[in-house]
């Protein structure tokens, strides 16, 4: 099956009531690790580089796995998607290599740290969705700002200083026709989101509900989504790691989320640590050990059993096979048919 545009892969989300996961890959274990999980689970999925992530493989290295990918397994939808793109450039640089669907992330300014102003984000988002939409590729952006730091990209902090205002957030649609829209709700990127349990409150949980209620119909997208298990941080500090005590987002505040219009949910965190216990694992208990598969191999079972886990509960499984795949030709017309009669 030939890669599938997004909007496509969350429009159907919307129709079943379900999440899908995005996960951050950079080499080819991950993307296997998803690939495998997919079909364990039979679930469509949304595959994502960082700008960093881009870089580190080379990304025509990446391009060729997801190929690869669509050839291996052609019965799962997978949409690919570049993540945090901090530039007009960096995301037409990812339509051109084939991607299916882009992050314009102009919550930001172009260094990828300094919080941009309004009229900014709307101005090169807007840019964006007009050069995407004319090749049939989904746009998502963003407004208010996540906490924390991916891959050099982020506002920093804790992800409370700059929450989605709800009448901004509808304004920000109407002016840019964003797929999908990702939201701060005091969520932050990396294994170091908070310090206890969080609840609802903690999220801001109230102010997604909100947001939700003004725009019924834009897939909204939560970022720093990992859940951080105790499980996975044991592992690695059983195994000589160092990791401080920290909790990420309970899965039940994601499936709250999904209830109330959160259709791609951000995983990057998660995998890094499961792959990193297992990998440790190997080398602390067989320091003799020196072929790369022996720590490889179980390191991308455990992505796998941590992908297939997230697929059930964000209830993307069993959904592989709901619908065809519309060519990114036909959705470039399908754009073009909504201008003209917006
Ligand atoms: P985590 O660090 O919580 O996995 O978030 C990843 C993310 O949001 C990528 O954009």
């Amino acid at each position: 099956m030939a890669m599938v545009s997004m909007r496509q892969l969350l429009d159907e989300a919307a129709k079943g009531g379900y999440g899908v996961g995005a996960f951050n890959v950079n080499n080819m274990e991950q993307i296997q690790a998803i690939m495998e999980a997919a079909t364990e689970t039979q679930s469509p999925v949304i595959v994502q580089a960082s700008r960093g992530a881009r870089s580190y493989s080379q990304d025509r290295f990446l391009y060729h796995l997801m190929l690869a990918a669509t050839e291996i397994y052609p019965d799962i939808p997978i949409a690919l998607h570049q993540d945090h793109g901090n530039s007009p450039a960096t995301c037409k640089s990812a339509i051109e290599m084939g991607f299916t669907s882009v992050m314009m992330d102009g919550s930001l300014m172009e260094d990828g740290k300094t919080p941009s102003s309004f009229e900014h984000n709307v101005k090169v988002t807007r840019e964006v969705v007009e050069m995407a939409h004319a090749r049939g590729v989904t746009v998502e952006g963003e407004i208010g700002c996540l906490g924390g730091i991916e891959d050099g990209h982020g506002a920093g902090g804790d992800g409370l200083e700059h929450l989605t205002d709800p009448e901004q957030a509808v304004e920000f649609v109407k002016q840019t026709g964003v797929d999908a829209l990702a939201i701060a709700i005091g969520t932050s990127h990396g294994a170091y989101k908070f310090s206890s349990k969080p609840t609802g409150e903690t999220l801001k949980m109230e102010r997604l509900l909100e947001i939700h209620r003004r725009l019924p119909n834009v897939h909204l997208v939560m970022h720093g989504s990992s859940s951080v298990p105790q499980d996975l941080q044991d592992v690695i500090n059983h195994y000589g790691g160092k990791l401080k005590p920290t909790w990420g987002v309970p899965v039940e505040e994601i499936q709250l989320g999904i209830k109330n219009g959160v259709r791609k949910i951000n995983v990057d965190t998660d995998n890094r640590l499961a792959m990193t216990g297992a990998i440790r694992k190997v080398l602390v208990e067989k320091p003799e050990e020196f072929d790369l598969r022996a720590y490889m191999k179980p390191a991308r079972e455990a992505m796998k059993k941590v992908v297939a886990l997230r697929m059930q509960q964000f209830g993307q499984a069993g959904h592989a096979k709901d619908y065809k795949p519309i060519p990114l030709s036909e959705i470039a017309a399908m754009y073009k048919k909504e201008a003209v009669t917006a």
